[in-house]
């Protein structure tokens, strides 16, 4: 049974708020510090926490509190997680876990100098269509990864200090292709390592310093590709989708719009459709339960099951820190323009990987290019001469 504080009671403040104490959950928020003491007392009453504070340290260091959980702005979490570290206080941090590499890593170093948990609540690898999806690509039924791709796109963000570059340290690639970044990182293997990065970003709409639109490739040492497409200027909801192509299959995921909950109303009734959705009337896409939906119950469950058994969850700082250094590349390559490498200190993967054989014997004498049933009824396989390289038509 966990006893928290909760640092921020802005917009992901209050959805980890009602995922962990939703459902009849054993879990308690014990102390909510947030900047603004009237914050601070109506997060208290809505999750009846017994002590609020608009001091930091106060809420890390209250006695009841065993785990604390960072849902600050992009800048105050490094600071926060230093304070947890000189309590030694378990810790969990939302994404991204740095502004960049350079601080994600200081955070890694200073929690596991500290020895204590720390948790990476990347929620988007626990949402229930991600979780089966990566059971199914570690089982084998895509055969080998060839290429990941991740879309996060939406509207923009709902505070001001996102759109301030110093305080969030980037704009959507930093915001939203953090979480594109790791999903495709999971279906290729955590354990390969990311090499090099090549991002076009521009700013297309908004009147701010960041860039609102971007599109990645980040290229990994087995030859996989992992793919990703962030904006905050897409109009029409939040878009969140992945795709992953295998030698032996593939997987398309649709994780908010347009997945099976169609509604039309002509705007009589509530206002709240679903994060980021831009209307309340004509043709609507609810979304059935989001905390589950976007992953915030499966992550919480695996936090906690954790602490309880001594062991590191899913998606820890290091993993924070990999992101990071992956997103940095795609800064650095947005204004190069060329391939950028991405600069690993600390890495606890595979060394070394080759480049997976791509080739399938037919028989001694042929590779197999390709074998299929055409609609006349003829089985056709095209073949390749291992020795002489003809390419040869049979049919079966
Ligand atoms: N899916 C996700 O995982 C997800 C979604 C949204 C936001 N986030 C992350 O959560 C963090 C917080 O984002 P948010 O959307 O909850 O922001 P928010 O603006 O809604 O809330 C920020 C909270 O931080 C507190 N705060 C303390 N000092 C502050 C300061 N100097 N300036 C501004 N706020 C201050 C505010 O009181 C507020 O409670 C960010 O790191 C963001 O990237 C994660």
């Amino acid at each position: 049974m966990a006893k928290i504080a909760m640092l921020g009671s802005g917009f992901i403040g209050r959805f980890y708020a009602d995922s962990l104490i939703g459902q009849r959950s054993r879990d308690t928020i014990v102390s909510i510090y947030s900047r603004r003491e009237e914050s601070a007392k109506k997060f208290a009453v809505d999750y009846k926490c017994t002590h609020w504070t608009t001091d930091m340290e106060e809420a890390i260091n209250h006695p009841e509190v065993d785990m604390v959980c960072i849902s600050l702005p992009n800048n105050l979490h490094e600071a926060a997680v230093l304070a947890c570290c000189k309590a030694k206080k378990a810790v969990m941090c939302t994404k991204p876990l740095g502004r960049n590499a350079e601080e994600a890593k200081r955070m890694m170093e200073a929690v596991e100098k500290a020895g204590i948990f720390n948790g990476y609540l990347e929620d988007l690898c626990y949402t229930p269509k991600f979780l089966k999806a990566l059971k199914s690509v570690q089982e084998g039924a895509l055969g080998r990864i060839l290429w990941a791709k991740s879309r996060e796109t939406h509207p923009g963000p709902h505070s001001e200090w996102f759109w301030d570059i110093e305080q969030a340290g980037g704009g959507c690639i930093l915001d939203l292709g953090c979480h594109c970044v790791e999903i495709s990182r999971n279906f290729i293997g955590k354990d390969i390592k990311p090499i090099e990065v090549m991002c076009w970003a521009d700013t297309q709409v908004k009147p701010i310093d960041a860039e609102d639109h971007a599109i990645g490739l980040v290229k990994y040492e087995n030859g996989a590709i992992g793919q990703f497409e962030v904006s905050w200027t897409f109009r029409g909801g939040l878009d969140l989708r992945d795709e992953v192509m295998g030698s032996e299959g593939t997987i398309w995921l649709n994780s908010f719009l347009r997945t099976g909950f169609d509604m039309f109303t002509t705007g009589k009734g509530g206002d709240y459709v679903a994060e980021k959705a831009e209307s309340n009337t004509g043709w609507l896409f609810p979304v059935g339960d989001e905390l589950n939906e976007l992953g915030y119950n499966h992550m919480f469950a695996d936090m906690f099951n954790a602490v309880e058994s001594g062991r590191a969850p899913r998606e820890t700082f290091y993993d924070g820190y990999v992101v990071n250094a992956v997103l940095d590349a795609a800064y650095r390559s947005a204004k190069s323009k060329l391939w950028e490498p991405v600069k690993l200190d600390v890495w606890r993967g595979q060394e070394g990987v080759q480049k997976q054989k791509t080739l399938t014997d037919y028989d001694e004498q042929y590779y197999l290019i390709k074998e299929e049933m055409t609609h006349f009824g003829t089985a056709k396989l095209i073949l390749k001469d291992k020795k002489t390289g003809q390419i040869i038509e049979k049919i079966v």
